[in-house]
């Protein structure tokens, strides 16, 4: 992973990155103790995965902890933040960047559950520790933000219909988080290479992720994705609150 933010441009600020012990959510957390913030990566289950990269961290001067928690059970993500407010006191960056939805077995409307309601929870929960000038940041995908105009494969549309779901139930905080000084940004991704979302899709519609390729021009690989969403929790939110990232004229039509 190469240096992406200025270093000490986070100094004394802490983040908190749900589902960072791998992938996008890992990288990012990296990028922001890179940059001298505290993080916290929080896992699931996969303890000794977020307890590695805590060591790694901290091997390269930085400050971290792991905390699990489920973010589906709402007790479990009030003691992660009795953790964190503990520790530090207050959180300065939340990322809100676990997901998940084509698991088997955890019933019917599990995506729904964790894509919007558990969201939008965690972000109720998060509010005491979240200081004016503080920033939550919301990663989604393109595929779910134009779900609504733009279809998606079939197996990808029910985590496309949540996800889009849980956006549209945190834009609806902006006037409350506007109130406390809470600043909010949703990141909008195409499909990333080399992710597990993106092999299962791959798996089930052969050639899918390749005429995605084809159709924007490149694709962003994990680390590329993770760098874009680590910039939208410093640089300026948009207008709109949306940061696109990559070409986005195969879902506006223009
Ligand atoms: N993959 C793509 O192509 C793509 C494209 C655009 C945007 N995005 C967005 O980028 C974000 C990360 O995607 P990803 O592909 O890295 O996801 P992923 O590989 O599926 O990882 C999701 C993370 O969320 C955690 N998680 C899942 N369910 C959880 C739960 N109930 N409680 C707590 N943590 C939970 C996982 O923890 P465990 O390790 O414990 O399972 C994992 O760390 C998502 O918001 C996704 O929509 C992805």
């Amino acid at each position: 992973m190469s240096t992406l933010l200025d270093p000490h441009s986070l100094d004394g600020k802490r983040a908190l990155v749900t589902g960072s012990s791998r992938g996008i959510g890992a990288d990012t957390v990296g990028y922001f103790a890179e940059a001298g913030a505290r993080v916290v990566v929080n896992y699931r289950n996969k303890e000794k995965r977020a307890l590695q990269l805590v060591e790694k961290i901290e091997d390269a001067g930085g400050t971290a902890i792991a905390v699990g928690a489920d973010l589906t059970d709402p007790a479990s993500v009030a003691a992660m933040f009795e953790t964190v407010r503990e520790a530090w006191g207050g959180l300065d960056i939340l990322v809100l960047n676990a997901s998940g939805g084509m698991e088997s077995g955890m019933g019917e409307d599990y995506a729904l559950r964790l894509n919007r309601d558990a969201q939008v929870s965690l972000l109720t929960s998060a509010l005491p520790l979240l200081a004016p000038g503080s920033r939550v940041v919301f990663v989604t995908s393109h595929q779910a933000h134009f779900i609504r105009t733009v279809p998606t494969m079939p197996e990808y549309e029910p985590v496309a219909l949540s996800k889009r779901a849980g956006e549209d139930a945190l834009r609806a905080m902006i006037p409350k988080l506007d109130e406390l000084g809470i600043e909010f940004v949703v990141v909008s991704g195409d499909m990333i290479e080399g992710t597990i979302t993106a092999t299962l899709l791959e798996r089930a519609n052969p050639g899918a992720i390749s005429a995605r390729k084809e159709a924007a021009g490149r694709l962003y690989n994990v680390s590329e994705f993770a760098a874009e969403v680590a910039r939208a929790a410093v640089e300026p939110v948009p207008g709109d609150h949306t940061r696109y990232v990559g070409d986005i004229s195969g879902f506006t039509g223009s």
